[in-house]
């Protein structure tokens, strides 16, 4: 019942599914349960109203997949330390619904993957706890999420769904089941084309940021605004898609998913050099945006330690409340590593939670926007731009802004005030 696996079992529920959200979480269980919204983006009503209906409700207890004729899993697929693929919660979930699986019933996978979980390792962990037969006992498929979280436009039935079955008759089985909720359907030949498909979509976006996050560069050592150049470039009717620069890469998935393909091409001799291309340039982004704050204080004969930093923006994107991977952290580490002080404002961040890679954040606050909080601060960081601040009020309030997101393009603003980077 995450950002993916909610909003899907809305849609079924809408289409006239009767939905069972399962999920470890008893926090999230229960807020759905009683019509509550834990994501910024999905409203409770919606969510009150079909479980008024019977339409759909939550539970922790994996005892019901009994009664159910589909499962859907949308679970998460992290890396671990040394950035290999941890597909421990495809497997647990495996291993708790088998025992439950009814004869007959289908299981898709959703997560993001690499080629080969859902035909090797989940139909490995679901035969052995349930006795049961893939393709024989009971159908397998996999169709990868393309949620695409705070733009409006983005409704998951009109969204066009990529389907792999693990036998034809899985394929049919899935197809069936989607077409219930989701308007438009792709099946292709396998699980694993369905798999490879999503890393294609993920790692597309992850090397084209990079390729404008190194033109950035290139072109600011030349005097030559990159936004401009994009604004500019996306008038071509063909052949060009824009992707713009930014602070670095943040989300579940793109600066995580392509490294799952990284991980698993090794066992087929293949090197994926544009995959690691990409993630190196778009890591080293951060350091380049401290590197231009640094100047825009040294311009004021301030140094980076003891000076005031405002990070505007936590959330990984604009006008979403998800944080996960965003290069916000790794700018706040690195600037308080260099000895300033550092606090954010984010309307969708009230309060940073507990995160396994930067601990030391849990707890702290946004401060509030207000002129008199915003002034205590030697420079200001626009790190995520939310269409919700009030970017004129800031260029009245603030002195020095470091701009990652080309935010006040269109704003006056004072000569020296504001430094792209
Ligand atoms: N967020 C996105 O925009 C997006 C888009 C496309 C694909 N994906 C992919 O979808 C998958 C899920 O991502 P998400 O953003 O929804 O993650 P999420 O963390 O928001 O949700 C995952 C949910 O799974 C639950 N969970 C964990 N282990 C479980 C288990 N054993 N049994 C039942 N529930 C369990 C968690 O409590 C959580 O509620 C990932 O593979 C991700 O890469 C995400």
């Amino acid at each position: 019942m995450g950002y993916v696996g909610l909003p899907l079992s809305l849609q079924f529920a809408r289409s006239g599914a009767h939905v069972l959200g399962l999920d470890i979480d008893s926090t999230k269980v229960e807020a759905l349960n009683a019509g509550r919204s834990y994501i910024k983006h999905i409203s409770p009503g919606d969510i009150k109203t079909l479980v008024e209906r019977k339409a759909f409700r939550a539970s922790t207890d994996f005892s019901q997949i009994s009664s159910v004729t589909a499962v859907i899993i949308c679970v998460p697929t992290p890396l671990n330390r040394n950035r290999e693929p941890d597909i421990s919660y495809i497997t647990e979930t495996g291993k708790a619904l088998a025992p439950h699986l009814a004869r007959g019933a289908l299981v898709v996978l959703e997560s993001t993957t690499y080629p080969g979980t859902t035909d090797e390792d989940l139909r490995a962990v679901i035969e052995q706890g349930s006795g049961l037969k893939a393709g024989v006992d009971f159908h397998l498929a996999f169709s990868p999420e393309r949620e695409d979280p705070g733009n409006p436009s983005s409704v998951v039935a009109s969204i066009p769904k990529v389907v792999g079955g693990y036998t034809p008759a899985c394929l049919a089985k899935a197809v069936e089941l989607y077409s219930l909720a989701i308007k438009t359907l792709v099946p292709v030949s396998s699980c694993r084309a369905a798999e490879a498909t999503k890393l294609l979509e993920n790692t597309f976006r992850s090397v084209n940021i990079a390729l404008v996050n190194e033109l950035k560069l290139v072109y600011s050592a030349m005097g030559i605004d990159i936004w401009e150049v994009i604004n500019a470039a996306k008038t071509k009717p063909f052949g060009f898609m824009p992707f713009y620069p930014g602070p670095g890469l943040g989300g579940h998935c793109i600066p995580i998913d392509p490294f799952y393909l990284t991980w698993k091409a090794r066992e087929f001799g293949q090197h994926t050099r544009f995959i690691e291309l990409a993630g190196e340039i778009n890591t080293a982004m951060p350091e380049y945006v401290v590197n231009r704050l640094a100047e825009a204080l040294n311009e004021r004969s301030k140094a980076v330690r003891g000076s005031r930093v405002l990070i505007l923006g936590l959330a990984y994107k604009p006008n979403v409340d998800d944080d996960r991977e965003s290069p916000s952290y790794v700018l706040m580490d690195m600037l308080s590593e260099r000895g300033a002080i550092v606090s954010y404002h984010d309307p969708y961040v009230p309060v940073i939670r507990p995160t396994r890679d930067h601990p030391q954040w849990a707890g702290t606050r946004s401060v509030p926007w207000e002129r008199s909080a915003v002034q205590q601060h030697d420079v200001v960081l626009i790190a995520t731009n939310h269409a919700s601040v009030n970017y004129p009020q800031l260029v009245e309030w603030a002195t020095c802004i470091v701009d990652t997101r080309n935010t006040l393009a269109a704003i006056p603003t004072k000569p020296g005030q504001v430094w792209k980077a």
